[in-house]
């Protein structure tokens, strides 16, 4: 029995989830329970979009059912409520990547919207003939193409990072590459195709020796580890909604105030104007100057409810769990003769890319989904890896909290069924 006054509350857990936690957080995810040709579904196709939970089914829903109205544009009740909503989830998000102000909270698409955002308006404020963009080359394609265009149009060169057979940045490489021409460096935080996670806080330090802002892709980062903006250092981030567990068609961009202020606006439309006349428009302020037209209101709602979620699972639980979950699938795939991993960093999340002998990515695909195992296959959208372990695809396991060692033990088992069928 508790006495007046004594704290009660459970002290909030540590370390890694248990078996029994994920299990019982599986149950907040109503299509695990789905079967594909009367399998159980293990779905391990967290990279390219994850699961979302009742409660962020629910938040949407709710929206629609309770609280619908555009946003920032009426007086009335509902339009009030939806604003409230929308901004609420703005600062959300602000707590969830650590950002000083909310300001620096910019909705978009998506991690490629968010991308060319920066690429688009950054160039036209900032680049010229002559500079030099730093990538790498385990970028997605959505961090390779808008840094190719912007540099046409501005006659930027971009440069590459090598990376080694591991799938790591060659940092002696990077430390030459980065020099006193670079004007932008915008690299991926954790590869799609590799689970690399790459040092970012090392590359940063070096883009800022050299006076040049950093941008990371973090949509693969989001679902797997805390993202603080300040620790990284880093003056854009760009996540997804939908690879965290929120919904599809939304994402966000952080931006450090001092950059975005005086960066010309991405898109011209309502909303990101303070006055207009055929003669001049003036514009809004941040963060509005960048979200033209009326957003995706359900989708900042969403993306809140997961945050929620995931804050009260805890972050460093997830990673931890994962972590294991991931060890646990390499040494499982090691063992079988005539699978290949592609991707071997040391330090890694989420994915487990690879190939084996006799079958091809797309066949072996087809073959696991007849075993309720869901993975991708195919490249990607990262062509230079591939091209890099001349390979033409992969296919690829990637991971979430929710997974568990069945998952697992299925894709062995029905990767041992692919090697039956082709020999
Ligand atoms: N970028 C997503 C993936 O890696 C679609 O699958």
């Amino acid at each position: 029995m508790s006495t007046v006054g004594e704290d009660t509350r459970t002290a909030p857990a540590t370390g890694a989830l248990t078996a029994a936690e994920v299990a019982s957080l599986r149950e907040d995810f109503p299509i695990l329970k789905v079967q594909p040709h009367e399998q159980r579904l293990s779905y391990l196709d967290n990279a390219a979009t994850t699961q979302k939970p009742q409660s962020v089914i629910d938040a949407i829903s709710e929206y629609y059912e309770k609280k619908n109205a555009n946003v920032h544009r009426g007086v009335h009740y509902l339009s009030q409520v939806a604003t409230e909503a929308y901004e609420g989830a703005r600062i959300t998000v602000k707590h969830f990547i650590n950002a000083t102000l909310p300001c620096e909270v910019i909705f978009t698409r998506g991690t490629t919207d968010a991308i060319n955002l920066v690429a688009q308006s950054y160039s036209r404020g900032f680049l010229k003939d002559g500079d030099e963009v730093v990538i790498s080359h385990m970028e997605h394609h959505s961090n390779i193409v808008p840094w190719q265009i912007a540099c046409q149009q501005t006659g930027a060169k971009l440069r590459v990072i090598p990376i080694n057979d591991n799938g790591e940045l060659d940092m002696a490489a990077a430390a030459n590459i980065i020099n006193e021409k670079t004007k932008f460096v915008s690299l991926v935080y954790v590869s799609n195709a590799l689970g690399t996670v790459n040092p970012v806080k090392e590359i940063t330090k070096m883009a800022h020796a050299v006076g040049a802002p950093v941008m990371l892709d973090a949509a693969q980062a989001a679902p797997h580890m805390a993202i603080d903006v300040i620790d990284l250092d880093c003056d854009f981030l760009a996540i997804s909604a939908h690879k965290m567990f929120g919904p599809t068609g939304f994402g966000v961009l952080y931006g450090r105030a001092k950059y975005l202020r005086d960066m010309p606006p991405y898109q011209g439309g309502g909303d990101m104007i303070r006055s207009v006349t055929f003669e001049e428009t003036t514009y809004n302020e941040l963060p509005y100057k960048f979200e033209a037209g009326t957003p995706h209101i359900a989708g900042a709602i969403g993306l809140a409810a997961a945050i929620d979620y995931l804050n009260n699972v805890g972050m460093d639980r997830i990673a931890a769990y994962e972590a294991e979950l991931l060890a646990y699938g390499e040494a499982e795939l090691e063992k079988i003769d005539g699978v290949r991993l592609i991707g071997k960093a040391v330090d890694r999340a989420g994915v487990l890319s690879f190939v084996m002998d006799d079958a091809h990515p797309h066949d072996i695909g087809q073959l696991l989904d007849q075993e309720g195992v869901a993975v991708r296959a195919g490249h990607h959208c990262a062509q230079p890896v591939m091209d890099r372990y001349n390979v033409p695809a992969t296919a690829r396991a990637s991971l979430a909290f929710y997974n568990d060692k069945d998952d697992i033990d299925a894709l062995v088992r029905a990767i041992h069924k692919v090697k039956e069928i082709f020999g």
